[in-house]
This record gives structure tokens, sequence and C-alpha cells, in this order.
């Protein structure tokens, strides 16, 4: 089973857990895969490596127990709602969605394997598709190796993204009349071999100036890395989701419709704990290479096209800034030598593997996995692999089957960055910086899916030693800096929903309705699960009843909360009313609570707000 969420390792174990209680060892670590997704739009603070609690403020487990329930609750759903069916595979490409964001890295790949390829990105997409046995479907799987981040850093909205944005027309498109998430039709866009790959494809100019970025670098003669962005398709952030959202959509449907090609045969599955500083890699009849301990290079704090670095480090760096490094060592030490050593040309910013304080700075001991679901292999992979070491394991993987369909999930199960080729790694871009076991990790990995894939064409893959279990964080040991939210106020002689700012009395199709509301954090909304911040409502005239026509997830409203001074804030909504909107009366409603204190205790108060009820026309053509 796989399921698609934004979650790691310990989710997963508490995903397992949950599961348990019901279902015994009926779901295991060996037959799960979490994938997750690469948004910059997500919530933060539920991995529990130090790196990733810096940014976030430590862990924060209002985010994570709500994320972990809702899994638990939607493999529950599929549980409930399990029968025979049929699965169905397709596969075409798509043109004009996605680059390569480290050309010059890729270039570095041998010509000869290059030349085997058509461009240096994947452009296949490949469909699952579930129906039941009357052939009515019920759900699909589509890879496509991208970066879901048309959505950039200046976004402040919870998005799924690009690949969240197909989800939701494919769903829509299936469950007619249906609330987004509400219909029986699952659609699932996964992540694949996206490490250098970004969804801007106008690709990267700077910003102030408009010239084109440094090649080599990826940076700008005036400003620096930061300058340096990418854009595209569209002319900002929101076009540009929906239309890479849209070719997905539109190719994936093209795909799950027309197939015939019947998935068939037994299910495998093979699961194993590696240490991954600590593998001995046989690169040759003669000489071998070993993985490191975890580290981050300098070209990691230059970020990328999508979403530069904030300080003057830049991609590309094969030296290390002795400025940054004397930082470096004096707050947290150098690196060792045998460290430095082992990653090679990459300077490092960050010798995480020797980082152990307040509790270890990356993981090390990784989960690898692949299962087979007859001639479908999947396989699961704890990274962010380039197009090149996608490919590179697909082939390697494929050599163990015959006539089988290899796929590339990532960002499963752990995060460890990303995972370039040995000759991607020498140029020491970001992903090649952000590979933290060192030049050998591709192979390290190969070597083991390798033993997987032989394992299960053997059918040995029970034998396979489990290896080092990783560790499991109780809640105190990990820490949250994250303040308690403030109780929340209202200007004087108002009350929470009340509208500061009222819709006009009539709209047009493609013109905006927003409305802003007296709110309370949304913090102190708890467990949102099935829930929505905000409605959209129309009125049925002859029974003057009113039905909802959007919610919170919806691509047509967005929910902005503005944090004032003092405990004030405002909640504005704003309906992008579609052309397919139907002419007649709507309305706006919000939904939030508020926190205040009575007998020094915190109570968590619901309120409402509405909008005035406003006209929507059709447009009028002359
Ligand atoms: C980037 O590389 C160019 C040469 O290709 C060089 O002139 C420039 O100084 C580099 N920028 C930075 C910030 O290192
Ligand atoms: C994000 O995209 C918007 C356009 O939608 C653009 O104005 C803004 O400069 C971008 N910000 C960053 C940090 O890239
Ligand atoms: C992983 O390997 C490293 C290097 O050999 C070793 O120091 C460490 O103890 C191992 N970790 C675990 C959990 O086995
Ligand atoms: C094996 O690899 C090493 C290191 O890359 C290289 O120096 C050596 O020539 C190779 N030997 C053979 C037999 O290919
Ligand atoms: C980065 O900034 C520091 C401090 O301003 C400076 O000393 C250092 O030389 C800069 N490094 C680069 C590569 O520009
Ligand atoms: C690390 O290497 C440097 C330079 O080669 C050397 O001076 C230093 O003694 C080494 N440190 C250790 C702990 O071996
Ligand atoms: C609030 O209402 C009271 C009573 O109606 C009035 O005296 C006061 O001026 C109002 N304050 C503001 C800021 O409007
Ligand atoms: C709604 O119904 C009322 C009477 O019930 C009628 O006067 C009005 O024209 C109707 N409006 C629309 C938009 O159909
Ligand atoms: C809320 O909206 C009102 C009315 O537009 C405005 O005066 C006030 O500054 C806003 N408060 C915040 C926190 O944005």
């Amino acid at each position: 089973i796989l399921f698609h969420c934004w979650v790691c390792w310990l989710h997963l174990c508490q995903v397992l857990r949950g599961l348990q209680a019901k279902y015994g060892d009926l779901y295991r670590q060996d037959n799960v895969v979490l994938s997750g997704t690469h948004t910059h739009s997500g919530l933060g603070g539920y991995f529990q490596y130090t790196l990733f609690m810096i940014t976030s403020k430590g862990y924060i487990k209002s985010s994570i127990q709500i994320i972990v329930q809702g899994i638990v609750k939607s493999i529950e759903r599929a549980h409930e709602n399990l029968r025979p069916g049929r699965i169905f595979i397709n596969k075409g490409e798509l043109e004009e969605s996605n680059l390569n964001r480290s050309p010059h890295s890729y270039m570095n790949n041998p010509e000869e394997e290059r030349k085997r390829y058509n461009g240096n990105t994947d452009k296949q997409v490949v469909v699952l598709k579930f129906t039941d046995m009357d052939g009515d479907g019920i759900g699909m799987i589509s890879w496509f190796a991208v970066h879901p981040v048309s959505m950039n850093s200046s976004n402040h909205m919870v998005s799924g993204d690009n690949l969240g944005y197909a989800s939701y027309l494919f769903e829509q498109d299936k469950n007619i009349g249906s609330l987004p998430g509400r219909g029986p039709f699952v659609a699932t866009f996964a992540s694949s071999n996206l490490g250098d790959v970004s969804p801007n494809t106008r690709g990267p100019h700077c910003l102030n100036t408009g010239e084109s970025c440094d090649y080599l670098n990826s940076s700008c003669p005036i400003g620096g890395t930061k300058m340096c962005v990418a854009f595209g398709p569209g002319n900002n952030m929101f076009e540009s989701t929906r239309i890479i959202g849209e070719n997905i959509f539109k190719k994936s449907k093209e795909l799950y419709s027309s197939t015939k090609q019947e998935v068939r045969g037994p299910i495998h599955f093979a699961h194993q704990w590696l240490n991954m500083s600590d593998i001995t890699i046989q690169i040759n009849s003669t000489h071998t290479a070993k993985t490191c301990k975890p580290a981050l290079g300098h070209s990691f704090a230059g970020g990328t096209i999508d979403g530069g670095g904030a300080l003057n480090f830049t991609q590309g760096a094969v030296e290390g800034d002795p400025f940054w490094d004397g930082i470096r060592d004096a707050i947290l030490g150098p690196p060792s030598n045998e460290t430095q050593d082992c990653h090679r040309p990459k300077p490092i910013l960050f010798s995480t593997g020797e980082m152990n304080w307040p509790l270890p700075w990356h993981p090390v001991i990784v989960d690898v996995q692949l299962i087979t679901i007859g001639s479908v292999a999947i396989v699961a992979i704890p990274g962010e692999v380039t197009t090149m070491s996608g490919r590179r394991i697909r082939e390697a993987s494929s050599h163990a089957f015959a006539n089988t369909e290899v796929v590339i999930a990532g960002l499963c199960n752990i995060y460890t960055h990303y995972i370039t080729t040995y000759e991607e790694y020498q140029i020491q871009r970001y992903e090649a910086a952000s590979t933290i076991y060192g030049p050998h990790t591709l192979s390290a990995y190969i070597q083991s899916y390798r033993g997987l894939a032989r394992a299960i064409a053997e059918g040995t893959e029970a034998e396979l030693p489990k290896g080092p279990e990783p560790p499991f964080f109780t809640d105190s040991q990990l820490f949250s800096l994250l303040p308690l939210n403030p109780v929340d106020k209202t200007p004087d002689n108002s009350s929470f929903g009340e509208v500061l700012e009222q819709v006009d009395p009539v709209y047009t199709v493609g013109q905006v309705a927003s409305v802003t509301f007296v709110a309370g954090n949304p913090r102190n909304s708890g467990d949102m699960t099935d829930k929505t911040f905000v409605t959209v409502e129309k009125l049925h005239n002859s029974t003057q009843t009113w039905s909802v026509v959007h919610t919170d997830a919806s691509w047509e409203t967005r929910f902005h909360w503005i944090k004032g001074t003092s405990g004030l804030s405002n909640a504005t909504v704003e309906w992008h009313i579609p052309q397919s909107a139907q002419s007649g009366f709507y309305r706006i409603r919000h939904f939030g609570h508020y926190k205040e204190f009575r007998n020094l205790k915190p109570v968590f108060t619901a309120y409402e707000g509405v909008s005035d009820v406003f006209k929507v026309n059709k447009r009028i053509y002359y």
C-alpha cells in the first residue's frame, strides 16, 4: 500500500502504532510506504532530527498529531472500503512542464550515458488505474518528476502546489458535485526523481535587472544568489501552479482513460534499514568505496533557483568560505578530518553527523524498500533523487526483473535530502551539497536496491536482515520553542466574526469577492480534519436554503490570516469566482475559535461570521 502524505519516519511508526491496535500486524514497516511531497507551503515541525527543527522552532506536536490521526483515519477508511478490483498501467510523455535546475551538474555525467536519454529531465508520466470488478474507476496514482514548488516563499497559505492542484482537478472530475476530499474517488500525484527538476519553466532570471543568472553558480551580478529566481510558465505563482497542475492532470487523465494494459500477478515487498554512514560499495573488481557520516556542503546554504539562500552562499562552491567556516567553528566546532576527507570535494558547512545536541541533526539509519505488484516495481527511496540518479536506480532494479515497469517513488519513509550521481556530486551545486552521505551515496543505494530486487526475484525477501532499527525519540526528548499563542482580542465594540470589510453587492464571474472578519488565531481551532475555515454558499431561491459550493480546500478560495499586534487579527476570505459559477445569490462564511483565560485556564470558544448576501452574474457579452 502506498500512502502519499507529508510525513517522515516517526509518523510511519506512529501511524503503524495507530493501526496496530485495530488490525494487528496486517500493516507493517515492510508493506506500508509513506511517500511525501516537497512543498514550500505546508506546516512545519514534524521531523524529529535537529536540523529540521531549527527553522520550525522545534517539534510542533499540534501539527504532528493531527497529521498522524488524519493518515490513520484515511487508511482505516481505505481498509473499510476494501473490495476486489483490478489495476491497469499506462505511461506517456509530458512536455513543457519541467526544467533541469542544475544543467551544469547534469552535463558532468558521462556523454555516452546522456546520449541514451532524451533530455536532462524525465518527461514520462506513469499512471496506475484502480477499478472495481465492474470496471468502475475508484482511484489512481500518477508519477511525474517535478518539484511541487510553483508557489514561492512569499506564499503563507497551506497549499498542495501543482501536484495538489492536479489531484484536486482529477477528483473534481470524478466526484461530480462533491466538495474537495469528500467524494469516493481518490487521485494521488506522487513524488518521483525530481531532485534537480523545477516546475518554473521559464527558468532563472535576475529579479532586479532581468538578466540571465550565472550558469555555473546561479547568482546575479547585483544582489547575488537571492536575486536569481526561476519563474513561469504563468505570470505569477498562482498561474504557474495552475498551468503545471493542469498539464499533469490532463496527461494523467488521458493515460487513465486510454489504458488497456492490466497489471496481474503477485504482490511482493522487501524492506531493510541501512546505516548510511557505514556502507561499503564494491566499485569494481579491485576497489571499494565508503559512505560518510552525514554533512551538508556550503552550496546547501546557496539554495536553488526555486528559493535562494538568505546569505552570500552560492551554488557550485568546492572551497569553503573562511568567514562562514570561522563562525561555524566558533559555534559548532570544526568538522573532523575524517568527515572532511570522506566528503571531498564538498566543503563542509555543517558536519551534522557529528552534531548530536540536543538530538542527532540528521538520520543515519534509513529505510530502503521495494514493492512489486505483478509487473510493476515501486522503488521507495528515502530522499530526492536527481534525474540521472533515478535513471540509474531504475536501470539497476530492472536487471533483476524481466519486462517490469520500475517506478521511482521519492521522499519515502524518512527524509535524507538529495541524492546525486558521483559525477554531479563533483560540481557541488545545491543538490550535491545536500547529498549528505558523500560522493558514493547513490552507489550505496543502488547496491541496496539491487539486493532487495534480487531477494524478491528469488523469493527470499523474508530472509533479508532487518538492519539496525532507527532511534525513536519520545516527546520528552523533543523540544518546542514555539511560544503559546496569546489570547485573542477584538477591536473596541466589535466581536469575533464581525465583518470589517464587506463584500460588494454584485460581482461578475472572473472577479474576486472579498470579505474581512475580526478573527481568532487559526491555531486555536485545533483539529480541522473534515472541517473548514471558510465556506462559499449559494442560495436556493425556491426553498430559501443555503448549500456549500466551496470550502477552504477549494482552489477558488483563499483564506488569509493577518496577524496584528496585542492579540488582534483579521481573516480575509477571497472567492475567485470561476467562469463556471452559476448566477444567483451567494454568501461567504468564516469559522474559527478564539482563546481567552477564564479562572486562569485557557478556554477556546467557537465563533462564526457571515458576509452580506451578494449577487453573481454571468459575463455580459456585447
Ligand atoms: C559566480 O561566477 C561568476 C563567474 O562565472 C563570478 O564572476 C561570480 O563572482 C560568481 N559569483 C559569486 C557570488 O561567487
Ligand atoms: C513570488 O512570486 C511572485 C509572483 O507571484 C513575485 O512577485 C515574487 O517576487 C516572488 N517572490 C519570490 C521570493 O520569489
Ligand atoms: C552507524 O555506523 C557508524 C560508522 O561505522 C557507527 O559509528 C554508528 O554507531 C552506527 N550506528 C548505528 C545506529 O548502528
Ligand atoms: C576501479 O576503480 C578505481 C577508482 O575509480 C580505478 O582507479 C581503477 O582503475 C578501477 N579498476 C578497474 C579494473 O576498472
Ligand atoms: C560573504 O560575506 C562575508 C561578510 O560580509 C565576507 O567576508 C565573505 O568574503 C563573503 N563571501 C563571499 C563568497 O562573497
Ligand atoms: C587535521 O588535518 C590538519 C591538516 O592536515 C592537521 O593539521 C590536523 O592535525 C588534523 N587533525 C587531526 C585531529 O588529525
Ligand atoms: C463603544 O460603545 C460605547 C457605547 O455605545 C461608546 O460609548 C464608545 O464610544 C464606543 N467606542 C468606540 C471606540 O467606538
Ligand atoms: C427569488 O424568488 C422570489 C420570490 O420568492 C422572486 O421574487 C425572485 O425574483 C427570485 N429571484 C431569482 C433570482 O430567481
Ligand atoms: C483589520 O481590518 C481593518 C479594516 O480594514 C483594518 O483597519 C485593521 O488594520 C486590520 N487589522 C489587521 C491586524 O490587519
